[in-house]
């Protein structure tokens, strides 16, 4: 009885632990276990290692060679141990998930980024190379950092530590320490390098080239004068030509004075100024017009021609007077008189030309135009009288200029 008890009780923790691997003939065999042995050590010092124990499951011999009335796996026994990790580490599943900056199968390592090394001219501050520290870097007195970053941290990829940037580097800055800007440039520090501005007048990288023209002053504006004088004194102001660096300047000119004994025409007066330093050179041109005053434009008579000379008209103008056929001009006038635009400015008397009037009183015909002629034969007639007169040097000066088609004609018929 006492035994059924002990067997009962057996069922029923064995229902518990492992109903599944007992086989049916387990009742009636009388099969039992015994107690668990000890577990076996852990795989694993940390992190989830494994242990196990198994028991003997015991047969009694009443119905012979059972020796299979609990599955095997009945007699063993596993579980999970040592399933710690350190420095914050999260254990689950024979695993442990580290915190940011350990590594390791039970977070026991601790990231390590490693000496970044120091750097040319300039300073390394701080010595913990740990996941999450800084590193601080400064450059030396006229080094500024190019490169890379004066703060750099420790951080992880896996268990891999890695900074987060390259160390700078220190460039030299001071360039102009050296003053190397010459003739007055300001000098300008740069990266291992530095710059000059030069003053106008100088150029180069150093400002070592005089680029600097000569500079001219009182240089005279173009002059037209009127002059009546078929010869005129014409004088300008020197013009003034200085280096402002106080190098020698060399003038010469096409005039020998700053006057001049000019005809009437154009002319153009220059002034070179060479600077033998640097060979640059400064010009001052000027033209000079000297012409004759001009006149007020003359009337153009009634039943005739005005028929002037119509090239260099700036220089001079002559015209004669011509009536149509069958007009003259009153008995006072003569149609053989030259109007000429003189040098003063004035026409010759009488200063207008006279209408061309009363045909009964034809006394002048050899200038009458028979009624009918046609403009070139005025200009051919006009020519014709123009170069037999006294004022034929104007067309013996200008020969192709002196031509029938360069003759004027207005009429008021
Ligand atoms: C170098 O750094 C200093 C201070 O920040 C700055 O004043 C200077 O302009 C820098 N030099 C150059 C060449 O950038
Ligand atoms: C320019 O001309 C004016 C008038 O002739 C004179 O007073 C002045 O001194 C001249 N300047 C120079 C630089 O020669
Ligand atoms: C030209 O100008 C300079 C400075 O303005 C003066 O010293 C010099 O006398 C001038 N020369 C002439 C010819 O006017
Ligand atoms: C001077 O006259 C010439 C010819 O008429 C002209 O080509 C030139 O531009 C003039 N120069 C100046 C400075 O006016
Ligand atoms: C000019 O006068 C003459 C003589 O009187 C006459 O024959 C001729 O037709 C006149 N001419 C004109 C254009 O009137
Ligand atoms: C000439 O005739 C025009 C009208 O055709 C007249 O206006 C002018 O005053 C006259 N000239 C003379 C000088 O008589």
């Amino acid at each position: 009885m006492k035994l059924c008890i002990y067997f009962a009780v057996h069922v029923i923790l064995m229902i518990i632990e492992s109903e599944a691997g007992i086989k049916s003939t387990w009742h009636e065999c009388g099969c039992s276990w015994e107690p668990w042995r000890s577990w076996s050590s852990c795989t694993r010092s940390c992190g989830g290692g494994r242990r196990q124990r198994d028991r003997e499951v015991r047969v009694y011999d009443k119905c012979g060679h059972f020796t299979d009335c609990a599955t095997n796996d009945m007699g063993f026994d596993f579980s999970s141990c040592n399933n710690v990790c350190y420095n914050g580490g999260t254990y689950s599943i024979y695993s442990c998930s580290c915190r940011d900056g350990w590594y390791g199968s039970c977070c026991q390592n601790e990231i390590d980024c490693g000496d970044p090394g120091s750097i040319q001219h300039g300073q390394k501050h701080g010595t913990n190379y740990k996941y999450a520290q800084t590193v601080t870097y400064t450059c030396d007195k006229d080094f500024n950092v190019t490169h890379g970053s004066t703060k750099i941290k420790c951080l992880s990829s896996g268990y891999r530590g890695y900074w987060s940037d390259s160390k700078p580097t220190c460039t030299f800055v001071n360039t102009c320490q050296s003053n190397p800007c010459q003739n007055g440039g300001t000098c300008i520090n740069g990266y291992e390098r530095y710059d000059c501005q030069c003053p106008s007048g100088f150029s180069g990288v150093n400002c070592e080239n005089d680029v600097q023209p000569p500079l001219v002053e009182n240089c005279s504006k173009d002059k037209f004068v009127y002059s009546h004088l078929p010869i005129t004194k014409i004088s300008w102001p020197t013009p003034n030509f200085t280096d402002p660096l106080g190098n020698n300047v060399k003038v010469t000119s096409n005039y020998q004075q700053n006057e001049y004994d000019f005809p009437w025409g154009d002319f153009t007066v220059q002034y070179t100024a060479l600077k033998p330093s640097n060979g640059l050179r400064t010009e001052c041109t000027f033209n000079i017009t000297v012409r004759p005053h001009q006149c007020k434009a003359l009337n153009i008579p009634a039943n005739g021609y005005k028929v002037c000379t119509g090239w260099k008209k700036d220089y001079g103008l002559f015209c004669l007077q011509y009536c149509a056929e069958n007009y003259t001009v009153e008995r006072q006038y003569d149609l053989r008189q030259w109007y000429v635009c003189g040098t003063r400015g004035q026409w010759t008397t009488p200063g207008f030309m006279p209408n061309c009037t009363d045909p009964s009183m034809i006394q002048n015909s050899q200038f009458s135009i028979p009624f009918g002629e046609g403009k070139v034969d005025i200009q051919d007639k006009f020519l014709t009288s123009f170069k037999s007169s006294k004022f034929k040097y104007f067309c013996e000066r200008f020969p192709t200029e002196c031509v029938p088609e360069n003759v004027n004609v207005a009429f008021n018929i």
